[in-house]
Protein backbone atom coordinates (compact mmCIF):
# COMPACT_ATOMS: atom_id res chain seq x y z
CA UNK A 1 0.00 0.00 0.00
CA UNK A 2 1.52 3.46 -1.00
CA UNK A 3 0.65 5.96 1.46
CA UNK A 4 1.40 9.80 0.36
CA UNK A 5 1.92 12.88 2.59
CA UNK A 6 0.35 15.87 0.15
CA UNK A 7 3.15 18.20 -0.13
CA UNK A 8 2.67 21.68 0.86
CA UNK A 9 3.34 23.58 -2.24
CA UNK A 10 5.68 26.98 -1.40
CA UNK A 11 4.09 29.99 -0.58
CA UNK A 12 0.79 28.62 0.17
CA UNK A 13 -0.60 29.89 4.25
CA UNK A 14 -1.69 27.70 6.87
CA UNK A 15 -5.48 27.90 7.25
CA UNK A 16 -4.71 29.48 10.99
CA UNK A 17 -2.77 31.63 8.86
CA UNK A 18 -6.13 32.48 6.53
CA UNK A 19 -8.58 32.40 8.51
CA UNK A 20 -6.82 33.50 12.05
CA UNK A 21 -8.92 32.07 14.70
CA UNK A 22 -12.11 32.29 13.09
CA UNK A 23 -13.71 28.53 12.41
CA UNK A 24 -16.90 28.47 11.45
CA UNK A 25 -17.49 24.84 11.55
CA UNK A 26 -16.99 25.24 15.26
CA UNK A 27 -21.22 25.88 15.48
CA UNK A 28 -21.54 23.07 13.19
CA UNK A 29 -20.08 20.25 14.76
CA UNK A 30 -22.91 18.40 16.88
CA UNK A 31 -26.47 18.30 16.32
CA UNK A 32 -26.78 20.41 19.78
CA UNK A 33 -24.98 23.08 18.53
CA UNK A 34 -26.63 23.19 15.27
CA UNK A 35 -29.82 23.51 16.71
CA UNK A 36 -28.96 26.06 18.60
CA UNK A 37 -27.71 28.38 16.11
CA UNK A 38 -29.75 27.57 13.54
CA UNK A 39 -31.67 30.94 12.07
CA UNK A 40 -34.89 29.75 11.15
CA UNK A 41 -37.46 27.29 11.53
CA UNK A 42 -40.29 26.09 9.73
CA UNK A 43 -43.44 25.27 11.54
CA UNK A 44 -47.25 24.48 11.07
CA UNK A 45 -47.83 27.54 11.66
CA UNK A 46 -46.82 28.82 8.48
CA UNK A 47 -48.86 26.69 6.44
CA UNK A 48 -51.55 27.31 3.72
CA UNK A 49 -53.17 24.40 2.38
CA UNK A 50 -54.79 24.71 -1.51
CA UNK A 51 -57.32 22.05 -1.83
CA UNK A 52 -59.63 21.43 -5.36
CA UNK A 53 -62.90 21.48 -4.60
CA UNK A 54 -66.06 19.75 -6.99
CA UNK A 55 -69.64 19.19 -6.89
CA UNK A 56 -70.69 15.75 -6.01
CA UNK A 57 -70.38 13.49 -2.88
CA UNK A 58 -68.04 10.62 -1.41
CA UNK A 59 -65.78 10.95 -4.56
CA UNK A 60 -62.12 12.25 -4.17
CA UNK A 61 -60.36 12.11 -8.06
CA UNK A 62 -56.94 11.69 -8.18
CA UNK A 63 -55.06 14.19 -10.45
CA UNK A 64 -52.59 11.97 -12.51
CA UNK A 65 -49.81 15.51 -12.71
CA UNK A 66 -50.04 15.91 -8.73
CA UNK A 67 -49.63 12.48 -6.98
CA UNK A 68 -50.98 12.67 -3.68
CA UNK A 69 -53.38 15.13 -4.68
CA UNK A 70 -57.21 14.97 -5.19
CA UNK A 71 -60.27 16.80 -5.75
CA UNK A 72 -62.76 16.86 -3.65
CA UNK A 73 -66.57 16.66 -3.26
CA UNK A 74 -67.66 19.18 -0.70
CA UNK A 75 -68.45 16.80 2.04
CA UNK A 76 -64.33 15.23 1.72
CA UNK A 77 -63.74 18.93 1.33
CA UNK A 78 -65.20 19.52 4.89
CA UNK A 79 -63.89 16.01 6.48
CA UNK A 80 -60.56 17.43 5.06
CA UNK A 81 -60.69 20.92 6.61
CA UNK A 82 -61.39 19.09 10.00
CA UNK A 83 -57.90 17.12 9.35
CA UNK A 84 -56.16 20.52 8.47
CA UNK A 85 -57.08 21.90 11.50
CA UNK A 86 -56.64 19.07 13.52
CA UNK A 87 -53.26 19.58 12.22
CA UNK A 88 -52.80 23.31 13.29
CA UNK A 89 -52.58 24.18 9.66
CA UNK A 90 -54.05 27.64 10.19
CA UNK A 91 -55.85 28.15 6.71
CA UNK A 92 -57.18 26.46 3.41
CA UNK A 93 -57.44 28.13 0.29
CA UNK A 94 -59.87 26.55 -2.04
CA UNK A 95 -59.69 26.25 -5.70
CA UNK A 96 -62.89 24.82 -7.97
CA UNK A 97 -63.23 22.46 -11.13
CA UNK A 98 -65.96 23.79 -12.85
CA UNK A 99 -68.09 20.91 -14.85
CA UNK A 100 -67.61 22.16 -18.32
CA UNK A 101 -71.21 23.26 -19.35
CA UNK A 102 -71.17 25.86 -16.69
CA UNK A 103 -68.25 27.49 -18.28
CA UNK A 104 -68.89 30.80 -20.47
CA UNK A 105 -66.98 33.39 -22.07
CA UNK A 106 -67.21 35.81 -18.87
CA UNK A 107 -66.82 33.45 -16.01
CA UNK A 108 -70.38 34.25 -14.83
CA UNK A 109 -70.61 31.32 -12.40
CA UNK A 110 -68.30 32.77 -10.09
CA UNK A 111 -71.17 35.58 -9.56
CA UNK A 112 -73.57 32.59 -7.99
CA UNK A 113 -73.80 32.30 -4.31
CA UNK A 114 -74.45 28.67 -4.76
CA UNK A 115 -71.81 27.51 -6.75
CA UNK A 116 -69.06 25.13 -5.43
CA UNK A 117 -66.67 27.70 -3.89
CA UNK A 118 -69.41 29.67 -1.69
CA UNK A 119 -71.09 26.05 -0.73
CA UNK A 120 -67.87 24.64 0.71
CA UNK A 121 -67.30 27.99 2.07
CA UNK A 122 -70.53 27.88 4.29
CA UNK A 123 -69.79 24.11 4.91
CA UNK A 124 -66.47 24.20 6.09
CA UNK A 125 -67.68 27.28 7.86
CA UNK A 126 -70.48 25.94 9.33
CA UNK A 127 -68.02 22.49 10.59
CA UNK A 128 -64.70 24.05 11.12
CA UNK A 129 -65.24 27.71 12.56
CA UNK A 130 -61.60 27.54 13.63
CA UNK A 131 -60.17 27.57 10.34
CA UNK A 132 -59.21 30.15 8.23
CA UNK A 133 -60.55 30.63 4.21
CA UNK A 134 -58.58 32.02 1.55
CA UNK A 135 -60.84 32.06 -1.84
CA UNK A 136 -59.59 32.35 -5.14
CA UNK A 137 -61.15 35.33 -6.54
CA UNK A 138 -60.39 34.87 -10.19
CA UNK A 139 -62.69 33.49 -13.24
CA UNK A 140 -60.26 31.10 -15.02
CA UNK A 141 -61.82 27.66 -13.36
CA UNK A 142 -65.28 29.87 -14.52
CA UNK A 143 -64.59 30.57 -18.07
CA UNK A 144 -64.68 28.74 -21.66
CA UNK A 145 -61.28 29.35 -22.48
CA UNK A 146 -59.01 29.20 -19.11
CA UNK A 147 -58.00 32.83 -18.85
CA UNK A 148 -58.37 35.02 -15.80
CA UNK A 149 -60.05 37.60 -17.79
CA UNK A 150 -63.07 38.29 -19.74
CA UNK A 151 -61.92 37.70 -23.48
CA UNK A 152 -63.49 39.78 -26.60
CA UNK A 153 -61.86 40.08 -29.87
CA UNK A 154 -58.22 38.50 -28.36
CA UNK A 155 -57.65 40.88 -25.59
CA UNK A 156 -58.28 40.45 -21.99
CA UNK A 157 -60.03 43.78 -21.06
CA UNK A 158 -58.76 44.72 -17.26
CA UNK A 159 -61.58 47.24 -16.08
CA UNK A 160 -64.66 44.58 -17.17
CA UNK A 161 -62.78 41.88 -15.69
CA UNK A 162 -61.78 43.86 -12.11
CA UNK A 163 -66.14 44.70 -11.63
CA UNK A 164 -66.04 41.23 -11.76
CA UNK A 165 -63.50 40.09 -9.68
CA UNK A 166 -64.75 42.96 -6.90
CA UNK A 167 -68.37 41.37 -7.21
CA UNK A 168 -67.53 38.00 -6.47
CA UNK A 169 -65.10 39.13 -3.80
CA UNK A 170 -68.35 40.18 -1.81
CA UNK A 171 -70.07 37.02 -2.93
CA UNK A 172 -67.26 35.03 -1.41
CA UNK A 173 -66.92 37.22 1.87
CA UNK A 174 -70.76 36.88 2.27
CA UNK A 175 -70.75 33.03 2.22
CA UNK A 176 -67.58 33.33 5.09
CA UNK A 177 -64.46 33.77 3.26
CA UNK A 178 -61.55 35.33 5.43
CA UNK A 179 -59.58 36.49 3.00
CA UNK A 180 -60.18 36.89 -1.13
CA UNK A 181 -57.03 36.34 -2.85
CA UNK A 182 -57.06 37.89 -6.08
CA UNK A 183 -54.79 35.82 -8.71
CA UNK A 184 -55.58 37.54 -11.62
CA UNK A 185 -53.06 40.40 -11.98
CA UNK A 186 -55.43 42.88 -13.39
CA UNK A 187 -54.88 46.55 -12.81
CA UNK A 188 -56.80 48.17 -10.20
CA UNK A 189 -58.36 45.11 -8.84
CA UNK A 190 -57.21 45.23 -5.29
CA UNK A 191 -58.86 48.75 -4.60
CA UNK A 192 -61.54 47.68 -6.51
CA UNK A 193 -62.36 45.08 -4.26
CA UNK A 194 -60.94 46.73 -0.79
CA UNK A 195 -64.24 49.06 -2.09
CA UNK A 196 -66.70 46.84 -2.38
CA UNK A 197 -65.73 44.90 0.12
CA UNK A 198 -66.34 47.55 2.70
CA UNK A 199 -69.63 48.97 1.12
CA UNK A 200 -70.99 45.97 1.94
CA UNK A 201 -69.96 45.60 5.22
CA UNK A 202 -66.83 43.14 4.82
CA UNK A 203 -64.04 45.52 6.95
CA UNK A 204 -63.33 42.40 8.93
CA UNK A 205 -62.31 40.26 5.35
CA UNK A 206 -58.72 40.64 4.56
CA UNK A 207 -56.95 40.81 1.24
CA UNK A 208 -53.86 38.62 0.34
CA UNK A 209 -52.75 40.06 -3.42
CA UNK A 210 -51.22 38.13 -5.86
CA UNK A 211 -48.99 40.68 -5.83
CA UNK A 212 -46.01 39.48 -8.30
CA UNK A 213 -47.29 36.27 -10.49
CA UNK A 214 -45.66 35.64 -12.90
CA UNK A 215 -46.30 34.21 -16.02
CA UNK A 216 -44.52 31.03 -15.72
CA UNK A 217 -44.20 26.74 -16.75
CA UNK A 218 -44.34 25.57 -13.54
CA UNK A 219 -48.78 26.11 -13.33
CA UNK A 220 -48.95 22.96 -15.73
CA UNK A 221 -50.27 20.24 -13.13
CA UNK A 222 -53.04 23.28 -11.70
CA UNK A 223 -54.29 23.49 -14.94
CA UNK A 224 -55.31 19.81 -15.27
CA UNK A 225 -56.24 20.11 -11.65
CA UNK A 226 -58.76 22.92 -12.82
CA UNK A 227 -59.56 21.58 -16.32
CA UNK A 228 -58.27 25.13 -17.87
CA UNK A 229 -55.22 22.65 -19.74
CA UNK A 230 -57.66 21.59 -22.55
CA UNK A 231 -59.25 25.22 -22.80
CA UNK A 232 -56.30 27.79 -22.80
CA UNK A 233 -54.64 29.01 -26.16
CA UNK A 234 -51.69 30.87 -26.18
CA UNK A 235 -50.56 32.41 -22.92
CA UNK A 236 -50.94 34.80 -20.26
CA UNK A 237 -48.27 37.05 -20.85
CA UNK A 238 -50.56 40.16 -21.00
CA UNK A 239 -51.42 40.00 -17.68
CA UNK A 240 -48.76 38.21 -15.74
CA UNK A 241 -45.28 39.38 -14.97
CA UNK A 242 -42.44 38.67 -17.64
CA UNK A 243 -39.95 36.30 -15.40
CA UNK A 244 -37.44 38.02 -16.48
CA UNK A 245 -38.09 40.98 -14.08
CA UNK A 246 -37.55 41.94 -10.58
CA UNK A 247 -37.93 46.27 -10.83
CA UNK A 248 -41.30 45.40 -12.28
CA UNK A 249 -42.37 43.02 -9.57
CA UNK A 250 -41.60 45.74 -6.73
CA UNK A 251 -43.45 48.40 -8.24
CA UNK A 252 -46.49 45.69 -8.53
CA UNK A 253 -46.58 45.01 -5.35
CA UNK A 254 -46.06 48.42 -4.01
CA UNK A 255 -49.06 49.71 -6.47
CA UNK A 256 -51.05 46.81 -3.92
CA UNK A 257 -49.88 47.85 -1.23
CA UNK A 258 -51.06 51.50 -1.92
CA UNK A 259 -54.55 49.91 -3.07
CA UNK A 260 -55.28 48.32 0.68
CA UNK A 261 -53.46 44.78 0.29
CA UNK A 262 -53.11 43.27 3.33
CA UNK A 263 -50.45 40.85 2.83
CA UNK A 264 -48.67 40.30 -0.39
CA UNK A 265 -47.61 36.98 -2.28
CA UNK A 266 -44.87 35.71 -4.54
CA UNK A 267 -45.86 33.00 -7.11
CA UNK A 268 -44.20 30.79 -8.00
CA UNK A 269 -42.06 29.91 -4.71
CA UNK A 270 -38.48 28.21 -4.98
CA UNK A 271 -37.77 29.91 -8.33
CA UNK A 272 -38.38 33.41 -7.20
CA UNK A 273 -36.63 33.65 -3.50
CA UNK A 274 -34.73 36.64 -4.73
CA UNK A 275 -38.11 38.59 -5.36
CA UNK A 276 -39.49 37.18 -2.27
CA UNK A 277 -36.48 38.73 -0.52
CA UNK A 278 -36.65 41.82 -2.02
CA UNK A 279 -40.28 42.30 -1.47
CA UNK A 280 -40.24 41.51 2.46
CA UNK A 281 -37.32 44.24 2.63
CA UNK A 282 -38.35 46.75 0.72
CA UNK A 283 -41.94 46.54 2.43
CA UNK A 284 -42.04 44.58 5.73
CA UNK A 285 -45.49 43.30 4.87
CA UNK A 286 -46.57 39.92 5.97
CA UNK A 287 -45.16 37.91 2.53
CA UNK A 288 -46.37 34.31 1.12
CA UNK A 289 -45.10 31.93 -1.43
CA UNK A 290 -47.37 29.77 -3.36
CA UNK A 291 -45.18 26.71 -3.91
CA UNK A 292 -47.04 26.17 -6.76
CA UNK A 293 -48.30 22.78 -8.27
CA UNK A 294 -45.22 22.32 -11.23
CA UNK A 295 -42.74 22.30 -7.77
CA UNK A 296 -44.69 20.23 -5.87
CA UNK A 297 -44.36 17.88 -9.03
CA UNK A 298 -40.89 18.29 -9.46
CA UNK A 299 -40.58 16.99 -5.93
CA UNK A 300 -42.80 13.99 -6.00
CA UNK A 301 -41.63 12.97 -9.36
CA UNK A 302 -37.85 12.94 -8.96
CA UNK A 303 -39.12 10.84 -5.08
CA UNK A 304 -40.67 8.17 -7.09
CA UNK A 305 -37.87 7.76 -9.40
CA UNK A 306 -35.60 7.54 -5.91
CA UNK A 307 -33.48 10.28 -7.64
CA UNK A 308 -34.16 12.53 -4.59
CA UNK A 309 -35.58 11.90 -1.20
CA UNK A 310 -38.56 13.56 -1.13
CA UNK A 311 -39.25 13.83 2.34
CA UNK A 312 -35.62 15.91 2.86
CA UNK A 313 -36.03 17.99 -0.26
CA UNK A 314 -39.64 18.76 0.73
CA UNK A 315 -38.48 19.92 3.90
CA UNK A 316 -35.56 21.54 2.40
CA UNK A 317 -37.34 24.11 -0.23
CA UNK A 318 -39.99 24.84 2.60
CA UNK A 319 -37.44 26.16 4.94
CA UNK A 320 -35.86 27.74 2.10
CA UNK A 321 -39.28 30.04 1.43
CA UNK A 322 -38.35 31.48 5.34
CA UNK A 323 -34.93 32.04 5.08
CA UNK A 324 -36.03 34.11 2.04
CA UNK A 325 -38.44 36.43 4.08
CA UNK A 326 -41.82 34.24 3.63
CA UNK A 327 -44.33 34.46 6.89
CA UNK A 328 -46.21 31.54 5.52
CA UNK A 329 -46.05 29.54 2.57
CA UNK A 330 -49.29 27.83 0.28
CA UNK A 331 -48.40 24.73 -0.10
CA UNK A 332 -49.65 21.05 -1.56
CA UNK A 333 -47.46 19.37 1.16
CA UNK A 334 -49.51 20.78 3.94
CA UNK A 335 -50.53 18.48 5.37
CA UNK A 336 -47.58 15.91 4.93
CA UNK A 337 -45.46 18.40 6.43
CA UNK A 338 -47.63 19.18 9.24
CA UNK A 339 -47.83 15.26 10.24
CA UNK A 340 -44.41 15.50 10.06
CA UNK A 341 -43.31 18.34 11.93
CA UNK A 342 -45.84 16.69 14.82
CA UNK A 343 -44.05 13.78 15.23
C1 LIG B 1 -54.96 31.30 -12.09
C2 LIG B 1 -54.25 30.39 -11.15
C3 LIG B 1 -53.03 29.74 -11.41
C4 LIG B 1 -52.73 28.97 -10.29
C5 LIG B 1 -53.74 29.20 -9.35
N1 LIG B 1 -54.67 30.07 -9.90
C6 LIG B 1 -52.14 29.86 -12.58
C7 LIG B 1 -52.65 29.56 -13.92
O1 LIG B 1 -53.38 28.57 -14.13
O2 LIG B 1 -52.28 30.31 -14.81
C8 LIG B 1 -51.53 28.09 -10.17
C9 LIG B 1 -51.43 27.27 -8.95
C10 LIG B 1 -50.47 26.14 -9.07
O3 LIG B 1 -49.81 25.93 -10.12
O4 LIG B 1 -50.35 25.41 -8.09
N2 LIG B 1 -55.70 32.31 -11.49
Amino acid sequence: MNRFTPAKPAGVRSVDEITGSRRLRRMRKADWSRRLVQENRLTVDDLIWPIFVIEGEGRREPIPAMPGVFRLTLDLAVTEAERAAKLGIPAIATFPNIEIDRRDQTGSHILDPENVINRATRAIKAAVPEIGIITDAALDPFTSHGHDGILRDGVIVNDETVEQVAAAAVIQAASGADIIAPSDMMDGRIGAIRDALDANGFQDVAIMSYATKFASAFYGPYREAVGTAGLLKGDKKTYYLDHANSDEAVREAEQDILEGADMIMVKPGLPYLDIIRRLKDEFSMPTFAYQVSGEYSMIKAAAANGWIDGEKAMLESLLAFKRAGCDGILTYFAPEVAELLRR
